[in-house]
Protein backbone atom coordinates (compact mmCIF):
# COMPACT_ATOMS: atom_id res chain seq x y z
CA UNK A 1 0.00 0.00 0.00
CA UNK A 2 1.16 3.45 -0.96
CA UNK A 3 2.06 6.01 2.08
CA UNK A 4 -0.80 8.23 1.40
CA UNK A 5 -3.52 5.28 0.98
CA UNK A 6 -1.48 3.91 4.85
CA UNK A 7 -2.29 7.35 6.54
CA UNK A 8 -6.11 7.77 5.18
CA UNK A 9 -6.63 4.19 6.74
CA UNK A 10 -4.84 4.73 9.98
CA UNK A 11 -7.07 7.59 10.31
CA UNK A 12 -9.98 6.36 9.88
CA UNK A 13 -9.53 3.41 12.04
CA UNK A 14 -7.11 5.21 14.86
CA UNK A 15 -8.66 7.59 17.32
CA UNK A 16 -7.81 10.92 16.41
CA UNK A 17 -4.99 11.37 19.69
CA UNK A 18 -3.81 8.06 18.53
CA UNK A 19 -2.96 9.24 14.80
CA UNK A 20 -1.87 12.67 15.99
CA UNK A 21 0.78 10.23 18.22
CA UNK A 22 1.23 8.10 15.28
CA UNK A 23 2.11 11.22 12.81
CA UNK A 24 4.55 12.51 16.03
CA UNK A 25 6.73 9.18 16.02
CA UNK A 26 6.59 9.28 12.50
CA UNK A 27 8.30 13.07 12.23
CA UNK A 28 10.59 11.47 15.13
CA UNK A 29 11.67 9.01 13.51
CA UNK A 30 12.26 10.67 10.52
CA UNK A 31 14.40 13.21 12.66
CA UNK A 32 16.39 10.48 14.13
CA UNK A 33 17.16 8.67 10.95
CA UNK A 34 18.64 11.77 10.37
CA UNK A 35 21.06 12.37 13.18
CA UNK A 36 21.79 8.76 13.16
CA UNK A 37 22.19 7.08 9.27
CA UNK A 38 19.63 5.35 9.28
CA UNK A 39 17.40 4.56 6.69
CA UNK A 40 14.87 6.54 6.19
CA UNK A 41 12.00 5.77 4.38
CA UNK A 42 12.05 2.41 6.69
CA UNK A 43 11.79 4.83 9.79
CA UNK A 44 8.97 6.82 8.43
CA UNK A 45 7.34 3.66 7.63
CA UNK A 46 7.84 2.05 11.02
CA UNK A 47 6.81 4.76 12.80
CA UNK A 48 3.74 4.99 11.04
CA UNK A 49 2.69 1.75 11.02
CA UNK A 50 4.11 1.34 14.94
CA UNK A 51 0.41 1.26 16.57
CA UNK A 52 -1.59 0.01 13.81
CA UNK A 53 -3.25 -2.68 16.06
CA UNK A 54 -3.50 -0.56 18.35
CA UNK A 55 -7.55 0.27 17.53
CA UNK A 56 -8.49 -4.27 17.62
CA UNK A 57 -10.48 -4.78 20.99
CA UNK A 58 -8.53 -6.82 23.29
CA UNK A 59 -10.73 -9.45 23.24
CA UNK A 60 -10.05 -10.16 19.36
CA UNK A 61 -6.16 -9.02 20.19
CA UNK A 62 -6.08 -12.26 21.68
CA UNK A 63 -8.08 -14.17 19.27
CA UNK A 64 -5.71 -13.23 16.24
CA UNK A 65 -2.57 -13.72 17.78
CA UNK A 66 -3.88 -17.53 18.79
CA UNK A 67 -5.23 -17.59 15.25
CA UNK A 68 -1.93 -17.10 13.89
CA UNK A 69 -0.08 -18.74 16.30
CA UNK A 70 1.83 -15.56 17.81
CA UNK A 71 3.34 -16.83 21.19
CA UNK A 72 2.62 -14.52 23.87
CA UNK A 73 3.15 -14.49 27.37
CA UNK A 74 1.12 -14.74 30.81
CA UNK A 75 1.76 -10.93 31.06
CA UNK A 76 0.31 -10.69 27.73
CA UNK A 77 -2.77 -12.46 28.16
CA UNK A 78 -3.47 -10.47 31.43
CA UNK A 79 -3.02 -7.01 29.75
CA UNK A 80 -3.64 -7.51 26.18
CA UNK A 81 -3.33 -4.27 25.48
CA UNK A 82 0.77 -4.89 25.23
CA UNK A 83 -0.17 -7.05 22.43
CA UNK A 84 -0.66 -3.98 19.84
CA UNK A 85 3.72 -4.69 18.92
CA UNK A 86 3.27 -7.63 18.20
CA UNK A 87 0.48 -8.07 16.46
CA UNK A 88 1.31 -4.37 14.96
CA UNK A 89 3.36 -6.23 12.73
CA UNK A 90 1.24 -9.09 11.70
CA UNK A 91 -1.31 -6.46 10.48
CA UNK A 92 1.18 -4.23 8.98
CA UNK A 93 2.37 -7.49 7.06
CA UNK A 94 -1.29 -8.55 6.06
CA UNK A 95 -3.25 -5.18 5.78
CA UNK A 96 -0.56 -2.65 4.54
CA UNK A 97 1.89 -5.22 2.34
CA UNK A 98 5.40 -4.65 4.55
CA UNK A 99 7.32 -6.94 4.02
CA UNK A 100 10.50 -5.42 4.60
CA UNK A 101 11.79 -7.83 8.18
CA UNK A 102 13.30 -4.73 9.67
CA UNK A 103 10.60 -2.52 9.65
CA UNK A 104 8.49 -5.36 10.92
CA UNK A 105 10.63 -5.96 13.67
CA UNK A 106 10.42 -2.79 14.99
CA UNK A 107 6.57 -2.55 14.78
CA UNK A 108 7.25 -5.66 16.86
CA UNK A 109 9.40 -4.55 19.75
CA UNK A 110 8.29 -1.14 20.21
CA UNK A 111 6.61 -1.30 23.37
CA UNK A 112 9.07 -3.55 25.45
CA UNK A 113 12.39 -3.40 23.21
CA UNK A 114 14.31 -6.24 23.00
CA UNK A 115 18.09 -7.17 23.66
CA UNK A 116 20.12 -6.28 21.24
CA UNK A 117 18.72 -4.33 18.78
CA UNK A 118 19.21 -2.60 15.27
CA UNK A 119 19.24 1.14 14.73
CA UNK A 120 15.81 1.29 13.74
CA UNK A 121 14.02 -0.51 16.50
CA UNK A 122 16.24 1.65 18.95
CA UNK A 123 14.74 4.69 16.67
CA UNK A 124 10.95 3.61 16.79
CA UNK A 125 11.44 2.70 20.55
CA UNK A 126 12.76 5.96 21.31
CA UNK A 127 10.58 8.16 19.08
CA UNK A 128 7.41 6.39 20.76
CA UNK A 129 8.32 7.45 24.27
CA UNK A 130 9.11 10.92 23.14
CA UNK A 131 7.43 12.55 20.25
CA UNK A 132 6.26 15.84 20.38
CA UNK A 133 2.64 15.34 21.59
CA UNK A 134 3.85 13.64 24.58
CA UNK A 135 3.69 15.38 27.64
CA UNK A 136 3.24 12.70 30.52
CA UNK A 137 6.78 11.14 31.30
CA UNK A 138 9.16 12.96 33.87
CA UNK A 139 12.30 14.66 32.38
CA UNK A 140 11.04 14.69 28.82
CA UNK A 141 13.39 17.59 27.93
CA UNK A 142 16.14 15.67 29.03
CA UNK A 143 14.86 12.54 27.08
CA UNK A 144 14.65 14.74 23.94
CA UNK A 145 18.52 16.08 24.26
CA UNK A 146 19.72 12.66 24.71
CA UNK A 147 17.98 11.11 22.05
CA UNK A 148 20.08 13.07 19.72
CA UNK A 149 23.29 12.76 21.53
CA UNK A 150 23.52 9.58 22.70
CA UNK A 151 20.63 7.06 21.54
CA UNK A 152 21.81 3.68 23.53
CA UNK A 153 21.93 6.38 26.76
CA UNK A 154 18.64 7.48 26.04
CA UNK A 155 17.53 3.71 25.82
CA UNK A 156 18.65 3.17 29.02
CA UNK A 157 17.07 6.02 30.58
CA UNK A 158 13.63 5.41 29.06
CA UNK A 159 14.21 1.37 30.51
CA UNK A 160 15.05 2.53 34.18
CA UNK A 161 11.88 5.11 33.86
CA UNK A 162 9.48 2.87 32.91
CA UNK A 163 10.59 0.00 34.87
CA UNK A 164 10.37 2.97 37.95
CA UNK A 165 6.95 3.78 36.77
CA UNK A 166 6.08 0.16 36.54
CA UNK A 167 6.93 -0.89 39.84
CA UNK A 168 5.52 2.04 41.25
CA UNK A 169 2.22 1.03 39.81
CA UNK A 170 2.23 -2.40 40.92
CA UNK A 171 1.36 -2.89 37.33
CA UNK A 172 3.18 -6.34 36.18
CA UNK A 173 6.19 -5.64 33.91
CA UNK A 174 6.48 -7.21 30.51
CA UNK A 175 9.60 -9.62 31.32
CA UNK A 176 11.29 -8.43 27.94
CA UNK A 177 11.51 -4.44 29.63
CA UNK A 178 13.35 -5.92 32.53
CA UNK A 179 15.82 -8.48 30.14
CA UNK A 180 16.48 -5.28 27.63
CA UNK A 181 17.15 -3.30 30.55
CA UNK A 182 19.62 -5.55 32.12
CA UNK A 183 21.56 -6.29 28.29
CA UNK A 184 22.10 -2.87 27.60
CA UNK A 185 23.35 -1.48 31.35
CA UNK A 186 25.72 -4.92 31.00
CA UNK A 187 27.03 -3.62 27.55
CA UNK A 188 27.21 -0.24 28.96
CA UNK A 189 30.87 1.44 27.76
CA UNK A 190 31.65 3.84 30.10
FE1 LIG B 1 2.42 1.29 20.92
FE1 LIG C 1 2.89 4.51 20.12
Amino acid sequence: MKKDKIKEHLKKVLKPGRYEHTLGVEYTADCLAMRYGCDMAKADLAGLLHDCAKWIPNKEKVAMCKERKIPFTQVEQENPELLHAKLGAEVAKETYGIEDEEILSAIRWHTTGKPDMTLLEKIIFVADYMEPNRDKAPELDKIRRLAFEDLDQCLIFILKQTLEYLNGKTASCDPMTLETYHYYTKHEVQ
